[in-house]
């Protein structure tokens, strides 16, 4: 392998030069800061997705004080949409850390990096490299594949053993120079060319020394286990109406979608039930109750089937008023939601309900 040390970084570093991403946000820039929060809105999601995600966040907390100060709602509500919520806490919790331990700066050494909340190996090396031009491996999932793909690696990456060998690999492969080229290359490859499906090895300047690619099948790597299908989980979602209000629960903080404003569950699933339940879990009764399309959402340990019920509150129901004004309840008006945390799918159907109304005949029109 080592033979290829020599070889693999050059040829990556002027592809990158060539062909690579060069105006993406997150570059041309030393601040930790910014390369951080790009670095861990990048985890599991698509530039194309992160971009305005980034840049709204930076034009309301331009460093990493102003994070550490801000209200959690606010947070979770400017993350509202990118999913993986647990990253919006983690990411709050660092920038104070940051603060309250290190004076507001940021450290350079990817192994004090690694100690901050949110931040694993592969991301402070990617800190690490982009802000400082240190000499760190990354290993995210793309990597991953770029490497078992070039050096033939056929069993599972998942496994800590190959992992870990990558890991040794990734080290060995390091140029001496020019690490942050050398880092968005393999970065822009793994997302460009040596792609899960269909890789367009024609364009891949590793072609020539890559050993899935002379086996005449290189998507066949890196070897992925079988598999489990996942579990599906039911629940009935209440949209309890009072005239053009929605009332929303904060979730608890941990589990899915902790910490964001959400529609209040049920394991009912039919209106005479759901209608006690909302009489003794709210204080309100029910003027009309009407079963709405159901939504799916994918987690990572689950499948979410959901069945959203729209429930109109009759008249403005003062009992139901104060029992619904606790703590983790509120009444939330349509032009409240935009800058409140919602999960996406909460968003979309919430949005789509009041499209429907102001399309609806006006009384009187
Ligand atoms: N994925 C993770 N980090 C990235 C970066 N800095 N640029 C592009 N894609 C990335």
């Amino acid at each position: 392998m080592s033979a290829a040390a020599g070889w693999f970084a050059p040829r990556l570093i002027a592809w990158q030069r060539e062909a690579g991403r060069h105006d993406l946000p997150w570059q041309g820039t030393r601040d930790a800061y910014r390369i951080w929060l790009s670095e861990i809105m990048l985890q599991q999601t698509r530039v194309a997705t992160v971009i305005p995600y980034y840049q709204r966040f930076l034009a309301r907390f331009p460093d990493v004080r102003a994070l550490a100060g801000a209200d959690s709602d606010e947070v979770l509500a400017l993350w509202s949409g990118l999913g993986y919520y647990s990253r919006a806490r983690l990411l709050h919790r660092c920038a104070q850390r940051i603060v309250a331990a290190h004076g507001g700066v940021f450290p350079r050494e990817p192994g004090a990096l690694e100690q901050l909340p949110g931040i694993g190996p592969s991301t402070a090396a990617a800190i690490a490299v982009f802000a400082h031009g240190q000499r760190a491996a990354i290993l995210d999932g793309n990597v991953k594949r770029v490497l078992c793909r070039f050096l033939g690696v056929i069993e599972d990456p998942a496994r800590r053993s190959v992992m870990l060998r990558l890991l040794e690999s990734a080290n060995e492969l390091l140029p001496e120079q020019d690490l942050e080229r050398y880092t968005q290359g393999l970065m822009d490859l793994g997302a460009l060319v040596c792609t899960p499906r269909r890789p367009t090895c024609a364009a891949c300047p590793l072609a020539p020394r890559c050993q899935a690619l002379a086996t005449g099948d290189p998507e066949r790597l890196p070897l992925r286990a079988a598999r489990r299908a996942l579990p599906e989980r039911r629940v009935t979602l209440l949209v309890l109406c009072r005239g053009s209000e929605v009332l929303l629960e904060k979730r608890p903080p941990a589990g899915v979608w902790g910490g964001l404003w959400s529609l209040p569950e049920s394991t009912l699933d039919e209106a005479d039930g759901l209608a006690r339940e909302v009489r003794a879990r709210f204080g309100a009764a029910p003027r009309t109750l009407e079963a709405l399309a159901p939504l799916r959402h994918v987690f990572t340990h689950f499948r979410l089937l959901a069945f959203p019920w729209r429930v109109r509150l009759a008249g403005t129901g003062g009992g139901a008023l104060v029992a619904a004004e606790e703590p983790a309840r509120r009444w939330f008006r349509r032009c409240d939601l935009e800058a409140a945390g919602l999960p996406a799918p909460v968003r979309r159907l919430l949005g789509e309900l009041s499209r429907r109304a102001d399309d609806a005949p006006q009384p009187g029109a």
